[in-house]
């Protein structure tokens, strides 16, 4: 089991799926739970930040590597679990992507009861923000200004915001490989705004004959370069796990972005050895086997790419 470091609170929970025989997907499933669970953790589901209007919005996304089938929400409000819509998304639905109203009606239909999001402490953050950085001092008007964009450059700025998001990734006893993430996005995001948790291929990708992968950090810098699907790509091509990740890893660095940033990556191949990377130094993950009473954090492999330049 395998996931970034803020998967802590719930990779225990995960192991102990897969130590009852159950399948990776339901412990990456499970481990995710407990993180979109977490008030404490305002990257993911319950507690996370808002978006500008002050409403919390989640992305999560499963993939069975097994079949390569995948489930996706995105934009969703009201629901603690968007990792549990995604798997029945995927398990009842001749589709793969729900967003907004529909993932909501969906979830409603499949039984999912509905909950606020918006903690106090994330609403006070949220107005401490607009008052001080935006000057708005009556967050109701927020809707009716003509101008929202101005203020989505605080999405961009690591001192008002972060980009978290929840990785786990899980080998089965059968040598079934899951992956699942989850996130609330960048905080004071534009609303509608998906990152590239919930889009297979960027932000997670499983594959059974090869490996997994998910990302976290600047989803729209993972988008472009498929970023989770190129690391199993060249795990296919017969790389090791470390030079796919690294390869992965620098394609970012073609990339022109004025706000490029961090992002971070975890792996795993079909054997279950296990690696991550990111482009900031010191960043960890966690990782934790069947025979391990606890997890072990560890350091990612540090591959310093930089913005890119026109090609
Ligand atoms: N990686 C999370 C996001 O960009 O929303």
């Amino acid at each position: 089991m395998v996931a970034s470091a803020n998967g802590r609170v719930g990779i225990m929970r995960a192991v102990e799926v897969l130590r009852r025989g159950g399948s990776a997907l339901d412990a990456v499933e499970a481990g995710v739970r407990e993180v979109e669970a977490n008030p404490d953790d305002h990257t993911v589901g319950y507690g996370g930040l808002p978006n500008l209007l002050g409403v919390v919005e989640l992305d999560a996304a499963v993939m069975d590597g097994r079949t390569l089938a995948t489930g996706a929400v995105g934009a969703v409000k009201g629901f603690a679990h968007p990792v549990s819509i995604a798997r029945r998304v995927m398990e009842e639905l001749p589709h793969v992507f729900l967003v907004g109203e529909g993932a909501e009606r969906f979830a409603r239909e499949v039984g999912f009861a509905p909950t606020e999001l918006l903690t106090e402490e994330a609403r006070q953050v949220w107005l401490r923000m607009l008052r001080e950085e935006g000057q708005v001092e009556d967050p109701s008007r927020l809707p009716y200004l003509e101008k929202m964009r101005q203020y989505v450059g605080w999405a961009m700025d690591p001192e008002k915001a972060s980009p978290g998001t929840v990785n786990f990734l899980a080998l089965d006893r059968a040598g079934n490989l899951a992956a699942a993430t989850s996130t609330s996005g960048w905080a004071w995001k534009y609303p509608g705004r998906l990152g590239d948790s919930p889009v297979v291929g960027a932000g997670l990708y499983a594959d059974n004959r090869y490996g997994a992968a998910a990302c976290t950090g600047r989803g729209e810098m993972t988008i472009r370069a498929c970023t989770a699907y190129s690391l199993v790509r060249y795990l296919r091509e017969g790389l090791t796990l470390e030079e796919a990740g690294r390869r992965a890893m620098e394609e970012l660095g073609h990339l022109v972005d004025r706000y490029f940033s961090t992002v971070s990556v975890v792996a795993m191949d079909r054997w279950g050895n296990h690696m991550a990377f990111s482009n900031r130094s010191g960043a960890t993950y966690v990782f934790m086997t069947e025979d391990m009473e606890t997890y072990q954090e560890r350091e990612r492999v540090y591959v310093p790419v930089t913005r890119g330049r026109s090609l």
